[in-house]
């Protein structure tokens, strides 16, 4: 990377491959990228989806935006630059994950179509699973979890994605989970139906 400051260093490969981790977990590392907006349902999904893969015997992890905002990247806002710095700093987490051969599901704004578009270039192929979390501003807001929606049209956070910020919807996404229209029982059977049928479990 051109701006990065780690000079003279050298990757250090283990003599454990991530092939034969996947063959020992039974499974491909991959990172499911749900992106939508706040209230859409992408932790409720995730975690969900979680749940029911470790009740099949899988590894699978979440990645989610508030959790890791209290930590990792507890130095950044909601400023396009630190958004961007968010996604490229959790597509880095997902990578080290999928290369342990986890099944990781990330559950991140991710407002802008570029940064989503690069995580995916720095990742290998079919290792990234964009799932546009789709569910109406109107939906979003009348669901209102956290109160935020109510708080961001008082004029009492700035930039609020949907509100005084953009969300750009995902123009190549591999799924689209409807939850305007389904239940999460069916949202987590669409999203593990997918793993399934393209070959990531494979046991
Ligand atoms: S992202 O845009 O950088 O991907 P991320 O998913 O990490 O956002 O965090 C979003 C969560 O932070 C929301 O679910 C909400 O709880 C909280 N939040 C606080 N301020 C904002 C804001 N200005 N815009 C969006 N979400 C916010």
């Amino acid at each position: 990377m051109s701006d990065s400051k780690s000079t003279h260093i050298t990757w250090h490969e283990g003599d454990v491959t991530r092939d034969d981790r996947e063959k020992r977990l039974g499974q491909r590392g991959v990172t499911i990228w749900l992106t939508g907006l706040s209230g859409s349902g992408k932790s409720t999904v995730a975690v969900a989806a979680e749940k029911e893969l470790l009740s099949q015997g899988r590894v699978a992890y979440v990645l989610d935006g508030d959790n890791v905002r209290h930590g990792l990247n507890s130095n950044l806002g909601f400023s396009p630059d630190d958004r961007t710095e968010n996604i490229r700093r959790i597509g880095e987490v997902a990578k080290l994950f999928n290369n342990a051969g986890i099944i990781v599901l990330t559950a991140f704004i991710s407002p802008y179509r570029a940064d989503r578009d690069a995580v995916r270039e720095k990742m290998d192929d079919g290792d990234f699973i964009e799932a546009y979390v789709a569910a109406s501003l109107e939906t979003c807001e009348s669901r209102d979890v956290k109160g935020l929606y109510k708080k961001a049209r008082a004029g009492e956070i700035p930039e609020f994605t949907g509100i005084s910020a953009p969300y750009e919807e995902p123009a190549k996404a591999e799924l689209v989970i409807d939850t305007d229209g389904q239940s999460v029982e069916q949202s987590v059977a669409q999203l593990v139906g997918y793993l399934q049928e393209k070959g990531y479990l494979t046991r």
